[in-house]
C-alpha cells in the first residue's frame, strides 16, 4: 500500500470530521497555532502536507504568502476550492519542485511521520528553506507508535507500519513507526538550531489499554545561516 496516497481513499470523510464542531478547534491545532506568533505579513510560508487547506486559511489570515503541497489529489482539490488564487499543488514532501532557499517558514502538522525515511524529508526541508528560516512540525509521538505495535514482543527500534486511530476513532491511518533518533540526527542538528520542543497529550487520539502517554510532539527549529 502507498502510504502517501491513503488519504485519497477517505479525503471527504477526513475533511468532514476534521473541520466541523469540536474537531475544527481541537487541542492539537490550537497548540500548534500557539507557537506560530513569529509569523509576519509577507513571509513566504509552505504548509508541507497541507491536507484540505484548513490551516492554510489560518496562515493566510496572518498575512503570510501561502503555498501548499500534499500527496492526496482529493485533499488538494478541497484545499484549492478554499484558496483558489494560491499556489497549492499535489506533490511529495521528500521530492518537491521548489527551488533552493524558497521559504521563510515551513510548517507541517501531523504528516511527515508518514515517511519511512525521515532523513530524506529533513534533507528536502533543509534545501528549500531559507537560511534563518523557521521550521515548525508536529508529528505522532514515538511512544504512541510504540504502543500501536500489536506484537507482545514489540521492538521500539524496529520500524513497522502501525495503525493509528485518529479524530476520535473515526478514521484509521497507517504510518511507519519512528524513534527519536530519526528526528534528531546529527545532520538535522547540523542544519537547524532547535528553539522549542513540546510533548503533548492528544485528546482526539486513541489511548491504548487506558494508558496515558503523549500523542504527538512539536519542534520549532531555525535553519542555520
Ligand atoms: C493527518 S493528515 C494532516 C493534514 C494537515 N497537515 C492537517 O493537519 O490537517 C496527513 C497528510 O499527509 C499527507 N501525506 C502523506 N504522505 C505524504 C507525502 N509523502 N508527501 C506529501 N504529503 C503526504 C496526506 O495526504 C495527508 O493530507
Amino acid at each position: 500500500m502507498d502510504l502517501a496516497k491513503q488519504y485519497d481513499d477517505f479525503a471527504a470523510d477526513f475533511s468532514r470530521v476534521h473541520d466541523v464542531g469540536e474537531n475544527s478547534n481541537r487541542d492539537n491545532r490550537q497548540k500548534f497555532y500557539s507557537v506560530l506568533n513569529f509569523i509576519k505579513p509577507g513571509m513566504k510560508l509552505l504548509d508541507l502536507a497541507c491536507g484540505d487547506g484548513l490551516d492554510l486559511v489560518y496562515y493566510k489570515s496572518l498575512g503570510a504568502e501561502v503555498y501548499g503541497l500534499d500527496a492526496s489529489a482529493e485533499l488538494i482539490k478541497i484545499a484549492k476550492e478554499r484558496l483558489p488564487a494560491d499556489d497549492i499543488v499535489v506533490g511529495l514532501f521528500d521530492q518537491t519542485h521548489y527551488a533552493d532557499a524558497s521559504f521563510d517558514v515551513i510548517l507541517s502538522k501531523y504528516a511527515i511521520q508518514t515517511s519511512a525515511d525521515m532523513a530524506s524529508v529533513f534533507k528536502e526541508i533543509a534545501r528549500i528553506i531559507k537560511p534563518g528560516g523557521i521550521l515548525v512540525y508536529l508529528v505522532t509521538h514515538p511512544f504512541r507508535q510504540y504502543f500501536e505495535k500489536k506484537n507482545s514482543t514489540a521492538d521500539y527500534f524496529q520500524q513497522e507500519v502501525v495503525e493509528a486511530s485518529i479524530l476520535n476513532n473515526s478514521i484509521i491511518v497507517r504510518e511507519p513507526s519512528h524513534t527519536f533518533n530519526e528526528y534528531f540526527t546529527a545532520e538535522f542538528l547540523n542544519d537547524f538550531d532547535i528553539q522549542l520542543f513540546q510533548e503533548q497529550w492528544d485528546a482526539s487520539a486513541e489511548q491504548i489499554d487506558g494508558k496515558k502517554y503523549p500523542g504527538y510532539f512539536i519542534v520549532k527549529a531555525q535553519k542555520r545561516i
